[in-house]
Parts: C-alpha cells; structure tokens; sequence
C-alpha cells in the first residue's frame, strides 16, 4: 500500500508542475498534494495488477482520478455546499486561497484530468483512452458526482426515504470507487464480465465507505479526520445514521463488506491490498 502511495504522490508531485499563472497552479498543487488516503488511485493500480496489466501503464488514469477526487473535495468545502473550513487536517482550498481561486482550481482539476489521461497514457490504445475517458465523464458529470451532489445538498433539512439515500450515497461517492476498479481493469484489458464484477465491488465498497464517514462524523475526531466533524448534524444532511440510527450504520457497513470479500472469494480474486481497504472501512465503523 505504502509502495502505491509513494508512487501516486510523486508522479501527481511531476504531473502539475508550478507554470503561469503560478496562483492556480499552486492552489491546485496545495489540495492535491495535501496528503489524504489515496484510496482510489490505490484500487485503480491493485486493480490493474491483480488482472495482468502493468501498473505504469495504469498510472496516469489512477492520477486523474485522484485529481478528479480532489476537485470534488475542493467544491464540497465551499462555503455554498459544505461550508467546510478543514480538509486533510489543513485549511480548506477556498480558505488557504480565496473563493473564486478555489472554484477555479476544481474547474482546472477536472480538465487537467482529462488532459493527464490523453497525454500520458502512451502505452495504451486509442480504444482503451477511450474507454477511460467514458469512465471518467460517467463518474464526474451530470449522472455520477454531481447527480449525487445536487441531491445531497437538496435532502438538507429534509425527511427523505431510502431510496433517495442509496441515491445520493451511489452517486456522490460510489461512483468514484466504481470508476476506480473498472478503470484499473480497463488498463489490463478485462472482459466485460470483469467489468460488471468490478462495478459490483465499487459499488459494495463506496457505499459502505459513505455509511462509514457519516458514521466517523458522528464519532470520530478532527486529528483523526483532518476536518471538522459533527457538521453533518449541525447541517441536518440526510446521512444513513441520522435515517436508522449508529448500530443500524454499522450493521450496513459490515454487512457490505462481507460482501466486498464474497465477491473476491467467488471469482477466486486475491489481493492483500483490496483485503486491508475492505478491513479499514470494516474496522473504522467500529462504536
Ligand atoms: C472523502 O473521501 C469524501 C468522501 C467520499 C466521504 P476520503 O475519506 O477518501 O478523503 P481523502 O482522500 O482520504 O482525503
Ligand atoms: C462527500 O461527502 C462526497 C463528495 C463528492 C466530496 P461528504 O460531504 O460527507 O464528504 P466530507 O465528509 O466532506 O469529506
Ligand atoms: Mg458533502
Ligand atoms: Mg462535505
Ligand atoms: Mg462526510
């Protein structure tokens, strides 16, 4: 894991070199380089391993999703959505920069991804950028983040169903994990069938790891987290603990992820590295 991570930061460290106009360069350099736990990029290169790709020919796609990660952060933080001050135990973009720079940095993100993918993927077929590239816009446009973004932030203050949760928790955040598997498995060239499995995992994986930071809101800690806590309550968010209580959230967690390891398990799929993800969200959602 920590190989993965070395590995991530320094090639996202070369990838945006500080160039005119040096403001928007850095405050993007500031969030992307911020630390954080890499998840995704991580399940992207393991994914690619596990099924015979290279994991440097997995690199640049792994980066754009960290960058596209980090821009969903950023604008997360605004004051007009999150309004959060702390992030990755370090101020916010928007409050280590200004407002506008940080809207703009996010807006550089997503571009610059797209950007990453076409530029440094020069060992995979036009047909595999291409597979990549509808990944990423599935993942990062109007029916993946920003679907459930739009709807997050309209359940605020109000009693929704679970229907609606699953919603917001697929879109906002499971999408990225999907995006994350099936681009790892694009890389090494999976069949479709690997694909739907992939999706299966990402989706299991990304739900639970939604109950589990709403949960970690509740009754984590900022040194722990890096940001500030119990703003979920205080803004009334519709979160799975607040719909069915902390041992209900538990309970979906750990249950989700025994579902993470049966998939491994029936498609005779061994990685120490998927396992430790699976453990962390499973251990975190501990009370
Ligand atoms: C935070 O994701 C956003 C959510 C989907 C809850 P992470 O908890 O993976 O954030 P970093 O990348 O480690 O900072
Ligand atoms: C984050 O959900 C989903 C994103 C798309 C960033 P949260 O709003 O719960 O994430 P945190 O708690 O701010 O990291
Ligand atoms: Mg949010
Ligand atoms: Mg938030
Ligand atoms: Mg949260």
């Amino acid at each position: 894991m920590k190989r993965y991570i070395d590995l991530i930061e320094k090639t996202l460290d070369e990838y945006i070199p500080i160039k005119y106009p040096e403001e928007i360069y850095k405050s993007m350099r500031y969030s992307v380089l911020a630390g954080g736990k890499r998840l995704r990029p991580t399940i992207c290169l393991e994914t690619c391993k596990i099924f015979g790709g290279n994991i440097e020919d997995a690199l640049p796609i792994a980066c754009a999703i960290e960058m596209l990660h980090v821009q969903s952060l950023i604008h997360d933080d605004l004051p007009c959505i999150d309004n959060d001050d702390y992030r990755r135990g370090k101020l916010s973009n928007h409050k280590a920069f200004s407002e506008s720079t940080a809207v703009l940095a996010g807006d550089a993100l997503i571009s610059y991804a797209i950007q990453t993918i076409i530029e440094k993927s020069k060992n995979l077929s036009e047909n595999k950028v291409l597979k990549l590239i509808k990944l990423y816009t599935d993942a990062a446009g109007v029916n993946g983040i920003i679907a459930g973004q739009i709807v997050d932030i309209q359940s605020e203050g109000k009693k929704i169903d679970e229907k609606t949760l699953e919603y917001i928790h697929t879109h906002k955040t499971a999408d990225m994990f999907r995006f994350a598997f099936k681009a790892g498995g694009v890389t090494a060239g999976v069949s479709d069938e690997t694909l739907e499995t992939l999706d299966e995992l990402g989706i299991k994986l990304g739900f639970a790891f939604q109950i589990c930071d709403d949960i970690l809101d509740e009754t984590s800690t900022f040194e722990e987290m890096g940001k500030t806590l119990g703003k979920d309550e205080a803004e009334e968010k519709s979160t799975y603990t607040r719909l069915f209580g902390l041992k209900n959230a538990e309970c979906k967690v750990n249950c989700l992820i025994d579902e993470c390891y049966d998939i491994l398990g029936k498609h005779n799929i061994k990685s120490n590295i998927l396992e430790d993800i699976f453990a962390s969200v499973k251990r975190k959602a501990k009370i």
